[in-house]
């Protein structure tokens, strides 16, 4: 419920109309730096990855950057290359997280800058960030990761934004639009808030239901993954989270009629 605010919060001082360039401080980047970026790695744990994940959608999109998206734990595993200008982006609600400041370390050791995508102001991974974009969430009370994960996503866009801006990537039409819905999303997330009831109806529907199958796809796919994250871990009910296109390759057998399905299907 703390969300239309929060959104609020997050957009200000930042994107205030559609005809004005993003603006971003502390992020410890020049126009130059971001006009030379060869790659963009980001990097976080559970929810956080999520917002990671997404966030490699928009710099493709948006910036033309080449991103890629890892579990923080699992980065090391693969030690992956780190060219000459790339860029680390590093997610995370409580700045705390052991894995992902051990992630942020290896980057930082193989060169790359390292921007903090983070909740908690001056928490450990603020710190030792080159940069910082504060998510302007609020404490975060549920130990669940919530409205952290919207304003991840959000701060992420805007910054996505920002290097297509600076980079010349998209047209300003594109970004004119983007820009617009993104100034709606407050009473859009109050419009919805007002709904409530018709969530608790099919929450009341179908609590019974032992599996729940999440399905998405492309930029939403991450959602998606959150769901089911979020299903399991609150309300300890089986959940996956699956690629619609991919169903049809095998896990579509399992689907019977005591499984619960979400399909987050709108676009874009
Ligand atoms: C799930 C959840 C966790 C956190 C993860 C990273 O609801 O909250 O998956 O997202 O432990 O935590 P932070 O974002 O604090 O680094």
């Amino acid at each position: 419920h703390e969300q239309p605010n929060a959104i609020r919060a997050c957009l200000a001082g930042r994107l205030s109309s559609p005809d004005k360039p993003i603006t971003f401080e502390n992020i410890g980047l020049t126009v130059d730096e971001i006009k030379n970026l060869k790659k963009v790695v980001f990097t976080a744990c559970g929810t956080a990855y999520h917002a990671g994940v997404v966030g490699r959608f928009l710099m493709d999109k948006l910036a033309r950057i080449p991103a890629e998206a890892d579990l923080a734990a699992e980065l090391q595993q693969r030690d992956p290359v780190v060219l000459e200008d790339t860029l680390c982006i590093v997610v995370s609600q409580s700045g705390e997280t052991a894995d992902t400041l051990e992630g942020l370390r290896a980057m930082k050791r193989k060169g790359a800058k390292v921007i903090g995508v983070i909740n908690v102001v001056d928490s450990s991974i603020a710190r030792e960030s080159d940069g910082v974009a504060y998510i302007q969430a609020g404490p975060e009370i549920g130990v669940a990761s919530t409205k952290a994960y919207t304003l991840q996503i959000l701060t992420i866009e805007l910054l996505a934004l920002y290097f297509a801006e600076v980079r010349g990537t998209a047209s300003p039409e594109e970004i004119r639009e983007i820009k617009e819905w993104l100034l709606k999303l407050p009473e859009q997330a109050e419009e919805l808030l007002k709904r409530e009831g018709d969530i608790i109806e099919l929450a009341k529907k179908h609590y019974d239901k032992p599996n729940a199958l999440y399905l998405a796809r492309g930029i939403n796919l991450p959602s998606a993954m959150e769901g089911a994250l979020k299903l399991k871990e609150i309300s300890y009910i089986h959940a996956e989270a699956y690629s619609a296109a991919e169903m049809k390759h095998g896990p579509i057998a399992l689907v019977c009629p005591d499984m619960f399905v979400v399909a987050i299907a709108c676009e874009g």
